[in-house]
């Protein structure tokens, strides 16, 4: 049996992913992590207790002295989830993004190296190659220019992750995703953050001219591809992912108002986000040609989806939103204590 340690793992992405290795490697043992910030939240992971290849651990990926016996017990594989990941915050303040992104991300890897892990995988994003103008995708040959303190730290982590590759040998791949969407994504993101004001009768904040382009993926397709590319990818590699789905955010917007019959007017035009990054596109040909992968959730039926998952599960969302989910670990544990910067 494998072990695999999965950083972040209470959060969107990470959860989700936990999920598809504990439904499609029941040879696997995850071995999970997460500093539980405000971002991570225990509920995405409670169908899973009591699972016995499934095991939790409130660890901060900073701290060496923490994560030592994690990886002393052996861990054949490390995924790394764990950062702060939204750029609003970041433009807030950066140091979290600087200590978890970089310094955490370096933490891992000299943890992975000392305990001969076989690979680790670095999940990062397409934002580290900064903004595109309308024509146009990016490669994983397209210069590095991160725009916000959040795609300058993960831009940093991606630097010392292939450093480590090329300096000490160790086995180490890179993904660079699109943005995703789906179930037990936080709500401070556009399409929870939409859905969730609609369905408590807030309007929903669009920032700008609301013409922004992203490129949008199921988080179930992105986890796909994590596990595609942890298994067969050659060392050192990286990977573009995306969904060969671009949308504006006034169209994500009337999307959301439409399903869930509202109008125009239940939008707020507030002041651009500073240094909004315009169009991401993603050029993923590499990944198909490779492996074989490419994007099988069709948009319409993943955000239909997606939004009644919203309307479906109210309880997850409003004890977010109320905080009540912050105290859901000491509730389950008994151990008190405050950990990340906002709670
Ligand atoms: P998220 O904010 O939902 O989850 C992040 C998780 O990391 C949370 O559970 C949080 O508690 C945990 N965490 C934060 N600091 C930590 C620390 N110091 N130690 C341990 N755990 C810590 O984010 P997400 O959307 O699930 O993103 C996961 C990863 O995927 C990130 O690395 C992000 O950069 C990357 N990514 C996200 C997207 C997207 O669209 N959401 C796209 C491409 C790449
Ligand atoms: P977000 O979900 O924060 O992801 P990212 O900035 O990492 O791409 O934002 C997606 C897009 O939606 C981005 O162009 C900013 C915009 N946006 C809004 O218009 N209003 C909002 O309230 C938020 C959170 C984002």
């Amino acid at each position: 049996m494998s072990t695999v340690l999965v950083t972040g793992a209470a959060g969107f992405i990470g959860s989700n992913f936990v999920r598809l290795l504990i439904e499609q490697r029941p040879d696997v043992s995850v071995l999970a992590v997460d500093a539980l910030t405000y971002a991570g939240n225990l509920a995405n992971l409670s169908e899973f207790s009591g699972n016995e290849s499934f095991h939790f651990h409130r660890v901060d990926i900073c701290d060496p002295d923490a994560l030592h016996p994690l990886f002393e017990a052996g861990v054949d594989m490390v995924v790394n989830f764990a950062a702060e990941s939204h750029v609003d915050r970041s433009i807030q303040g950066a140091s979290a993004f600087v200590q978890t992104n970089v310094a955490g991300t370096q933490t891992l890897l000299d943890l992975a190296r000392q305990h001969n892990v076989g690979r680790f995988l670095q999940v990062s994003t397409d934002e580290v190659y900064g903004s595109l103008g309308p024509e146009g995708a990016f490669s994983e040959a397209s210069p590095i220019e991160p725009s916000s303190p959040y795609s300058a730290s993960k831009a940093a982590a991606d630097f010392l992750v292939f450093a480590a590759h090329k300096t000490f040998g160790l086995d180490t791949v890179i993904t660079r995703c699109s943005n995703n969407y789906g179930p037990y994504q936080f709500p401070e993101k556009l399409i929870p953050l939409f859905v969730t004001n609609l369905i408590a009768g807030e309007k929903v904040p669009l920032y700008g001219d609301g013409l922004n382009v992203r490129d949008w993926i199921h988080v179930q397709d992105h986890c796909e591809a994590i596990l595609l590319i942890l298994e067969k990818a050659a060392p050192g590699s990286i990977y573009n992912v995306g969904g060969d789905c671009e949308k504006t955010n006034i169209d994500i917007a009337r999307i959301i108002l439409s399903h869930l019959g509202h109008d125009e007017s239940m939008i707020r035009r507030v002041k651009d986000r500073p240094g909004h990054d315009r169009r991401y596109a993603m050029d993923f040909s590499r990944l198909t040609s490779d492996l074989g992968w490419r994007p099988r959730i069709e948009f319409a039926k993943g955000m239909g989806d997606t939004i009644d998952w919203f309307v479906n599960t109210p309880e997850w969302w409003k004890t977010i939103k109320t905080g009540e989910y912050l105290t859901y670990y000491d509730k389950q544990y008994g151990r008190g204590g405050v950990v990340g910067a906002d709670r």
